[in-house]
């Protein structure tokens, strides 16, 4: 019989000693200093938490960073690419209300 899943379904509110994922601790060390130092040449500014907390631009990087239906993620060109588990973090961030 089928589940439908919702067995996987986190009581996440009942573990407040798992702290938020963090940008500082957790995000920021994601981007090598290639990363942080090509794309601030384009103002896009990887290790600025005012500029990343911005959910516009939070959008657009995660885009860039996810792949797509046939092909490879966009950033950073060529790889490597970053893992699924590091795209979630990520997600997770942004779901967690951009904690600095
Ligand atoms: C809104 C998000 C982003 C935009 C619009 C963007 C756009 C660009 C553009 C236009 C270039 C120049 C491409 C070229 O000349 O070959 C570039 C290069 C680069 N980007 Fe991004 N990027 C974004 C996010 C990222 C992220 C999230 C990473 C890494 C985690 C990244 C890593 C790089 C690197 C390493 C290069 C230099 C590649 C090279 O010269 O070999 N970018 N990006």
């Amino acid at each position: 019989m089928q589940t439908e899943g919702e067995h996987m379904i986190k009581k996440q509110s009942k573990h407040e000693e798992a702290p938020k994922v963090s940008f500082a601790r957790d995000i920021r060390p994601l981007f090598r200093d290639v990363d942080i130092s090509h794309m601030e040449a384009h103002g896009i500014t990887l290790d600025d938490y005012a500029f990343m907390s911005d959910p516009d631009n939070a959008n657009k990087v995660l885009g860039t960073l996810s792949p797509r239906e046939d092909e490879p993620p966009v950033m950073p060109p060529g790889g490597p690419y970053w893992t699924p588990d590091q795209l979630a973090l990520f997600a997770q961030w942004q779901n967690e209300g951009y904690q600095p």
